[in-house]
């Protein structure tokens, strides 16, 4: 039995229903390389939006969980995924993090491949192989209101259609597809992935970290039963909205969420704070509305495609985040800003307006991540309990588990 299993089987041992897990799941590097192959791999997570790839041969390369991937749109306008290693020799092929091209060579000995990773041309190789067997390792793609999922894993990770059914009329009405991505942001954290997806599966830190989007959001002094003035004042609030949405065909479900796989689909609608508009500095309006929407409703929609990827719309901007774990100590949080497609910069909507909220929000979680990174590295480290509050965070880690006790158990 290889060192990393004894290390994971020891560590489930010491875990306890409802409570965080112990260090070695934050910190080994073992666990990890397991939990790539076991529960990272199979993930179906946002890569990109179709704004991002407009033409035949543009590509961006996406670094997950120690893979490089490839996407691509192809000759025939599909989307194509696929491993950035040469099936020569194993070259980096694309070494820029975005471009386009009309084919893909690589420049170690010219080995060429098509767009949808067939190898077109090779030189001087053995009578008796054939070019058919050496395409690119190919990737699962998707697409979902305009944004690009992959996984690297496509035998093994759930089917894509049955995860995302529920969730598409919660979507809908914003006309995703639609829009552009105008501001990216990429937020390094010295913490283990889960402890990002921990913190971002749970609202209970909102209050003490998150003024300004506690501000804007009224739901967080209601579920911290600040009092029951805001109790009844949310209450009201969400009533007046489910009938608005009603109204509008729009579905107002809190938090739907569905299984699939061991997978979170979710999607909801969360209010804002009565009298703000978009979650922003102050709820101003930063962008014209998307979609299909004629008036503020004083929303938001929010929803998770598995662990790695998490979307939020509000009613004039929309936000993807994707967590890119990238080894035991380290993760990559990208975030992506999108308005619709024909608004002007300067016009329509001020970037640093558009940004403000979310840009401040994750720079306070990067500092609450990390600082939990580094606690639970010290010796004095003992898992504690969930509080109510951290339901989906509790269930993240009883679904990792269970893939972990497969894993253990071969
Ligand atoms: S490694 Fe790519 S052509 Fe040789
Ligand atoms: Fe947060």
């Amino acid at each position: 039995m290889s060192n990393a299993v004894e290390t994971l089987e020891r560590a489930l041992g010491e875990c306890r229903e409802g409570y965080s897990l112990p260090g070695a799941f934050y910190s080994d590097p073992g666990i990890f390389e397991l939990e790539c192959d076991a529960f990272l791999k199979r993930q179906w997570f946002v890569a990109g939006h179709q704004s991002e790839l407009p033409n035949q041969g543009d590509y961006v390369v996406v670094e997950v969980a120690g893979a490089s991937i490839i996407l691509v749109r192809g000759r025939d306008g599909e989307l194509h995924a696929m491993h950035n290693s040469c099936r020569h020799r194993g070259a980096l092929i694309c070494v820029e993090p975005k471009g386009s091209v009309r084919q893909l060579t690589c420049r170690y000995h010219a080995w060429a491949y098509r767009l949808d990773g067939s190898l077109q041309a090779w030189r001087h190789m053995p009578a008796g192989l054939d070019k058919a067997d050496f395409g690119l390792v190919r990737c699962g793609v998707a697409t979902f209101e305009g944004f690009i999922f992959i996984t690297l894993d496509p035998a093994n990770a759930p089917d894509f259609s049955t995860l995302t059914a529920h969730l598409k009329p919660y979507w809908a009405p914003y006309h995703l597809a639609e829009c552009k991505v105008v501001h990216r942001e990429t937020y390094h954290m010295q913490a283990n992935w889960k402890l990002a997806i921990e913190n971002n599966l749970e609202c209970y830190h909102c209050l003490p970290s998150h003024p300004e989007y506690s501000s804007v959001s009224g739901f967080v002094r209601a579920d911290e039963k600040i009092s029951p003035a805001a109790i009844e004042a949310h209450a009201v609030h969400r009533a007046k909205l489910e009938s608005l949405l009603a109204g509008l065909g729009m579905p107002s479900e809190r938090s739907e969420i569905r299984w699939v796989g061991g997978q979170l689909a979710r999607a909801g609608i969360i209010p804002l704070s009565e009298g703000v508009s978009t979650a922003s500095k102050g709820g101003e309006p930063v962008a014209p509305l998307l979609g299909e929407l004629l008036a503020y409703n004083e929303s938001t929609t929010t929803g998770a495609f598995g662990f790695t990827s998490y979307l939020f719309a509000a009613n004039d901007y929309a936000l993807s985040v994707t967590y890119i774990p990238r080894d035991a100590g380290r993760t990559d949080v990208v975030a992506k800003w999108l308005v619709r497609a024909d608004a002007v910069e300067g016009r329509d909507y001020d970037l640093d307006a558009l940004r403000w909220l979310w840009d401040e929000t994750t720079k306070q979680d990067k500092a609450i991540i990390e600082l939990n990174a580094r606690g639970v590295e010290t010796r004095g480290y003992r898992p504690g309990p969930y509080a109510e509050l951290e339901g989906q965070t509790a269930e993240f880690v009883s679904q990792y588990l269970r893939l972990m006790r497969e894993t253990a158990r071969g």
